[in-house]
């Protein structure tokens, strides 16, 4: 979003024609921002043969879908919903890889139907999986390297309490079903969170997934999951991906000297793709002062934005309908019947009733993690694309809140 003219704008649309498009509360993305960080990530690891999935929990609508594929993503799929969506969006299933965890075998089954490339993550499945398929069905396997990263503990997957991965302290167990039912490996993965800051976190786990490949000759990827930290307050600074890609282009070329067949190396960003290209836009219903607080209540809650509640994730807060409005503190709250605050004691240009409040790095797990609590409707999507803006989901209605219930009588 920026500021040109004295109007706030995305991707060349002013913000308040955008609301008015489609209402309030409403999910705005803008392709560009897309286009940029693909590119970015492209550009950082010019040295590697990269393959890029896009890891579509972070924002699984089909016309986000179809516009990844467009510039080039795979992409990353943790159920099998996430799958099918994937292939009705016009991923080839090759295109696909499925990192499930804890889920029943059937799944498993259901995706080796699909042909979609599998990652398995747990020595039982494993074992089943190569009864079954032997060397029919190649596979990638996921392995907890114990490296402690992530923002916070509810995204940190790659440490020893983890219930992702199979431990690289099992490397045994994984070579001896292998050898009992000749299943072929194709990948080594790992993924050990998100919001990492550091450069130095992803050599480590890549240094440690180098030390075990050895022990499996046929694979041709290492994927190396993502986490890559996104800036979201104003002097933040993300992940250096410019500097992650010259050092592990070094480390490769090194690796993939000493092989026949080089490896690819493949990075399954959500956040890194999504987060900056959405906001959130909603409309102030109330400004309330009580004893010890201004609040500004606005027409949306945890129920479309659950991060804040969730972990605690910041988003920065734009009050549109005033660009140069004196600023002052509020605590931002919605709708919902328990404590839903967005933000508190945030600098705001002066709210009034009425004025539209932006919600910055919404594109990654803003719509994907949202719910009908309260039984609110969720809200539209937009997607402003080459400087024009579509409607690419629209507002459900009470009828979809009551389209699932069958009548049970009284
Ligand atoms: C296996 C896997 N890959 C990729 C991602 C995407 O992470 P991020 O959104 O931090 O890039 C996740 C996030 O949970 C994940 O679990």
């Amino acid at each position: 979003m920026e500021l040109k003219d004295g109007t706030y704008r995305i991707g060349g649309s002013p913000v308040e024609d955008l609301a008015a498009l489609a209402g309030t509360p409403v999910y705005v993305y803008d392709a560009g921002i897309i286009d940029r960080q693909v590119h970015r990530l492209r550009a950082a690891f010019t040295d590697i043969p990269l393959r890029v999935l896009y890891a579509c929990k972070a924002l699984t609508n089909m016309t986000v879908l179809r516009h990844m594929r467009t510039l080039g993503c795979g992409l990353d799929a943790v159920s099998i919903q996430e799958v099918e969506i994937g292939l009705r969006a016009g991923f080839l299933p090759k295109e696909i890889l499925f990192t499930p965890n804890m889920v029943a075998y059937s799944e498993y089954q259901r995706a080796v139907e699909l042909g979609v490339m599998i990652n398995i993550d747990s020595l039982s499945v494993l074992e089943h999986f190569g009864h079954d398929f032997g060397d029919r069905v190649p596979v990638c396997i996921r392995f907890n390297p114990h490296i402690m990263a992530g923002g916070n503990e509810r995204i940190s997957t790659g440490h020893i309490d983890s219930k992702f991965g199979i431990s690289i302290h099992q490397l045994r167990h994984v070579e001896r079903v292998l050898a009992t039912t000749g299943l072929r490996v194709n990948g080594l993965h790992m993924h050990t969170g998100s919001d990492i800051l550091d450069a130095e976190v992803f050599l480590q786990g890549a240094e440690i997934i180098l030390e075990i490949a050895g022990s499996f000759p046929s694979i041709t990827f290492l994927d190396l999951g993502s986490g890559f930290k996104v800036p979201y307050k104003p002097d933040d600074i993300g992940t250096d991906i410019e500097d992650l890609g010259k050092q592990l282009g070094e480390r490769l070329a090194r690796f993939n000297a000493e092989r026949t067949t080089p490896v690819e190396v493949w990075f399954e960003p959500g956040k890194f793709l999504v987060s900056e290209a959405g906001v959130l836009l909603v409309r102030v219903d109330q400004v309330k002062h009580t004893t010890a607080t201004v609040f500004a209540g606005v027409d949306s809650g945890l129920n479309h934005s659950i991060r804040p509640m969730l972990y605690g994730s910041y988003h920065g807060i734009v009050n549109v309908s005033s660009p140069e409005g004196k600023p002052r503190i509020y605590t931002v709250a919605g709708y919902i019947c328990e404590t839903d605050t967005f933000a508190w004691d945030r600098k705001l240009a002066e709210v009034h009733e009425g004025d539209l409040l932006a919600f910055l790095n919404a594109g990654a797990y803003g719509y994907s993690m949202a719910s009908n609590y309260n039984s609110r409707p969720r809200p539209p999507e937009i997607l402003v694309k080459d400087g024009k803006a579509q409607l690419i989901r629209r507002r459900e209605t009470i009828e979809d809140l009551l389209a699932t219930q069958l009548d049970g009588g009284t």
